[in-house]
């Protein structure tokens, strides 16, 4: 979760202790668990599948065949690895996995292991096979049923799988693999050396499909805005008459969140937004219209812009700043909670990809680093409310847009909790500076959404760092500021690629800048990736 005054709270969440994998499913539907052998697209194939209409969930691979046999799913999914099967200390596949009654099908090592373990012949091969592969198959058997005879596959391999097990077909190979598909019908076990869950492989989804609906038999009902009702329950039997308090900061997570749990609980639920003067331009006037006015939800509204100033003065270094920040929003929520007086639950707009991320692909409990700007003390004894917690980003805006909530909130991009004040990099975040940036940051958004871009960029945003350059502007010689354009395009913000925004776009955005804006005389762009660059500048 990136954004927003919540990142406090969220911080809170991350220390509770407690098994972050403890997702219940929902009940009535079909549910296909992907076991994780720290693959990089895990995620992707729990999602991959989500979007064909099962539900699906990722479970750390050692979690074992007990676990997997309570959840009773229809289908198991293996998935790909960094390891090779031969290492030491590499993951193995227990046995009893391939004899749950239920479809296997194994990615990458999921396949390798399951050739390994039933006696194929898997060796570590002198070239690996990296990217775009051609696959053609020799027999489409079950799984490969309906796509072509040759086609396209992305695969990410070292070991390799030179024969099937014993009574097992070999379907397809690719230039560096021998068998790049296998299936046994009998005992329904199935294994890809490619990767379905990737774009670059145009029949994934087919496969994916032909796995889910025709092999396992799910009912492909599934979809994030059905859970909305269920989740309606959920809550109301978590908190029967309770009072509920939710930090709201305007980004989509805790947004989404709000407005589904006032519809559970109507009034009980009390939101609380704390402005600390870091936001973007008129973004508190449209929480508090949106959430006040538009959904009619009880909200206190802070203008705490003096106290954070106040204690941002003087502190230059980011890593203080987000401290600062992050202490003072404590300090703010607590005092505004104690004012709404009994409430005992807190709601949370923690994703799904927070709970993997913070239980670790493979179990080691890791806790993330600098989005933990503060915590909630212990001694604020709320019990979470988190009716988001099994949802990927993109099903939290089905479910947004679900519950009739305006476009603009729902496809809002994300922003850091520290806000502005991180994005003025070596020097102290002044209100001078800030309301700089603001109108920066307004200017971009704006030609931005007026190219119809907005949507398709993970974060687009200005940097302001503390220098100044010369320029001409008039006949007169000029000492401004510099202003940098970042704009990224990311799946998960895990990695991200610089956005190739148009140059007559890039023109305009800078000219408007520096007419507009007194103190500009310099526009530039960040051309860095991520890695080796990160999306913010501090
Ligand atoms: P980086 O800069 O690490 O950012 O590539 C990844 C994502 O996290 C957001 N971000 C933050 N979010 N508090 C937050 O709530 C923070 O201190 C913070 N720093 C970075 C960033 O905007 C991007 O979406």
């Amino acid at each position: 979760m990136t954004e927003g005054l919540v990142t406090a709270a969220t911080a809170a969440t991350e220390l509770v202790d407690e098994d972050p994998r403890e997702v219940a499913p929902p009940p009535s539907t079909d549910e296909v668990v992907v076991l994780d052998y720290g693959g990089q697209y895990s995620q992707l194939i729990a999602r991959r599948v989500r979007e064909c209409g099962v539900y699906s969930e990722l479970l750390p691979h050692h979690v074992g065949a007990e676990e997997v046999r309570r959840r009773r799913p229809k289908g198991l999914i293996l998935s790909g690895g960094p390891a090779s099967v031969y290492a030491e200390g590499a993951p193995r596949l227990e046995p009893e996995l391939l004899e749950l009654g239920i479809p296997v099908l194994g990615i990458c090592y999921g396949m390798q292991l399951i050739a390994r373990t039933l006696g194929g012949r898997v060796e570590g091969a002198e070239v690996g096979e990296f990217g775009r592969s051609e696959l053609t198959v020799h027999k489409t058997g079950r799984l490969l049923a309906g796509t072509p005879e040759t086609q396209s596959c992305w695969m990410s391999h070292r070991d390799t799988v030179f024969s099937a097990p014993p009574g097992f077909d070999a379907l397809a190979s690719s230039t560096s693999s021998p068998v790049a598909a296998l299936e046994s019908n009998e005992r329904r076990i199935y294994g890809i050396q490619f990767h379905p869950e990737v774009v670059h492989t145009p029949y994934g989804q087919t496969i994916l499909k032909t796995f889910l609906r025709d092999i396992c038999g799910c009912d492909m009902s599934w979809s994030a805005a059905s859970i909305v009702e269920e989740q309606i329950e959920r809550v109301r039997a978590q908190v029967g008459d309770g009072k509920v308090i939710c930090g709201l900061s305007g980004g989509v997570d805790s947004s989404v969140a709000a407005v589904l749990v006032h519809r559970a609980i109507g009034d009980q639920l009390t939101c609380v937004f704390v402005d600390h003067g870091l936001m973007r331009k008129n973004e508190g006037e449209q929480v508090i219209s949106a959430f006040r006015d538009r959904f009619g939800i009880p909200l206190v509204a802070v203008d705490a812009e003096d106290r954070f100033l106040a204690r941002l003065k003087g502190v230059t270094d980011p890593e203080a700043k987000r401290k600062v920040i992050g202490s003072e929003f404590i300090r703010v929520f607590e005092e505004e909670a104690a004012k709404i007086g009994d409430a005992r639950f807190l709601v949370q707009g923690t994703l799904y990809s927070d709970v993997i991320e913070s239980g670790g692909g493979t179990g080691a409990a890791t806790i993330k680093s600098h989005h933990n700007v503060g915590g909630l003390p212990e001694d604020l004894q709320f019990e979470l409310v988190e009716p988001l917690r099994m949802l990927f980003k993109d099903e939290v805006r089905a479910v947004g847009t679900e519950l009739g909530m305006p476009e603009k909130l729902v496809w809002r991009q994300p922003f850091p909790g520290p806000g502005l004040a991180i994005r003025i990099v070596g020097g102290e975040a002044t209100k001078e500076r800030l309301d700089l940036l603001r109108e920066c940051d307004h200017i971009l958004q704006d030609e931005i959404r007026k190219a119809g871009l907005y949507r398709d960029l993970w974060q687009s945003f200005c940097v302001l760092p503390d220098i100044r350059t010369v320029g001409v502007q008039g006949d007169e010689r000029t000492y401004g500021n510099v202003v940098v354009i970042r704009a990224v395009t990311s799946d998960d913000a895990m990695t991200a690629d610089w956005a190739r925004l148009p140059y007559d776009l890039l023109e305009q955005i800078a000219s408007r800048m520096i007419n507009e804006l007194r103190d500009v005389n310099r526009v530039t762009l960040d051309i860095t990736s991520k890695p080796p660059g990160t999306i913010e500048w501090e």
